[in-house]
């Protein structure tokens, strides 16, 4: 899958950007502060519908406009396609698959598959659980968009669970259903992460055995409150889920907050047996982290067989240059946004002909 074009209107910096794109390697050269991030984010933003930087999509409409338009071609399995979207300071966000208007985001992923790389990434295995489950979730979401459905489903009781406990009055009875409808969700949440976190950790180990030569073997392990088993169905699922949370329940009300379930389970890396985030330095926790990222591509390839568009957000001037060429070489196939601010980067490229360099400067583009 590749990106053959883009138009913006009223976006970030941007009036009116139009630009097309090469199917491998597209460099956006320009000083700091001149919109490279935020032609990737457009591009993210058609694959997700939001931003990876804000939660509030009115920042994207440039300043003095009243919306903005963010459309994309994109060529999969040999068709085109186009998405669009308009974001406007009086209406709901609207989304367009080829034309056709989407009203839920489980109906946009998986259409144009992204994976973003930029410098914080490289400290998903230093940084909370909170970022290793986004990453996961955001894994899982745009391989089966249904995913997301459960995780926001989930949240959203969540939430009113925790709004009921934090009340004066706690109502038993509906403790007893937001139980019941979590458990609904909460089982899907722990069969799709437990099988997805193995997969991800076969082919972690592969890259991870790539990048330190051999000398490294990377493991990740599941960690949640209920002990998934890998045979465990749905049922057993929901039941092992349902019985935690019931035993939980003085404590939670102690704590007027949800102690138990999938919103608190986190992944584990180990390096040759040891826990990185603990005991690994800091250069093997980048490592780490990498092989992690990485294997997001992968993994969407295996499992939509088709290779996913790769941001990379800044990263070239925190790799060091056997990682930089590894990370190019390593995906001859796929194409690749790469930002840099530093214009002695193209020399990568030097050799290789089907880069297209663009460069920002002030929200304008030359190609
Ligand atoms: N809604 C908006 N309207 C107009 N300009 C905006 C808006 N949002 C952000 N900007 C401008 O966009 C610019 C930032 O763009 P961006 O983050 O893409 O820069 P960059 O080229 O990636 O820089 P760096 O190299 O520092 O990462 C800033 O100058 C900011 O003022
Ligand atoms: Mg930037």
């Amino acid at each position: 899958m590749y990106l053959k074009s883009i138009k913006l209107v009223n976006y970030r910096n941007y009036d009116q950007l139009y630009l097309d794109f090469d199917k491998r390697i597209n460099l956006l050269l320009g000083k700091n502060g001149q919109g490279k991030t935020n032609i990737l984010e457009a591009i993210y933003l058609m694959s997700i519908g939001k931003s990876f930087r804000t939660n509030k999509d009115k920042e994207l409409i440039r300043f003095n406009s009243e919306n903005t338009y963010i459309g994309g071609i994109f060529s999969k399995k040999n068709d085109d396609n186009i998405i669009e979207l308009v974001i406007g300071n009086n209406m709901k966000k609207g989304i367009k698959v080829n034309k056709v208007s989407i009203d839920k985001i489980m109906q946009l992923l998986g259409n144009l598959n992204v994976v973003i790389f930029s410098p914080e990434d490289l400290k998903l295995v230093k940084d909370g659980p909170k970022e290793r489950r986004k990453f996961i979730d955001r894994e899982i979401s745009q391989i089966i968009p249904l995913y997301y459905n459960y995780i926001s489903n989930y949240n959203k009781i969540l939430t009113q669970r925790n709004k009921l406990l934090k009340s004066n009055y706690l109502d038993e009875n509906l403790l007893d259903i937001y139980d019941e409808k979590l458990s609904e969700y909460a089982k899907y949440i722990y069969l799709y992460r437990r099988d997805f976190i193995k997969k991800i950790e076969l082919l972690s180990k592969k890259i991870h055995k790539n990048l330190t030569s051999d000398v490294e073997d990377l493991k990740i392990e599941y960690v949640n409150q209920i002990h998934v088993s890998d045979d465990d169905g749905l049922d057993i699922l929901k039941n092992k889920f349902l019985e935690k949370i019931k035993s939980s329940r003085n404590l939670d009300k102690q704590y007027r907050t949800t102690k138990i379930g999938p919103h608190r389970d986190d992944i584990s890396i180990f390096i040759n047996s040891l826990d990185v985030r603990l005991y690994g330095s800091q250069g093997q926790q980048r490592t780490a982290s990498i092989s992690l990222k990485l294997s997001e591509i992968e993994l969407i390839k295996e499992e939509t067989l088709e290779y996913p568009i790769l941001l990379l957000d800044d990263i070239f001037s925190e790799l060091d240059q056997k990682r930089q060429k590894l990370l190019i070489e390593e995906f001859e196939n796929i194409q690749i946004f790469i930002t840099s601010a530093e214009e002695n980067h193209k020399l990568i490229f030097e050799d290789k002909k089907d880069v297209n360099i663009i460069y920002i400067e002030k929200g304008r583009a030359s190609q």
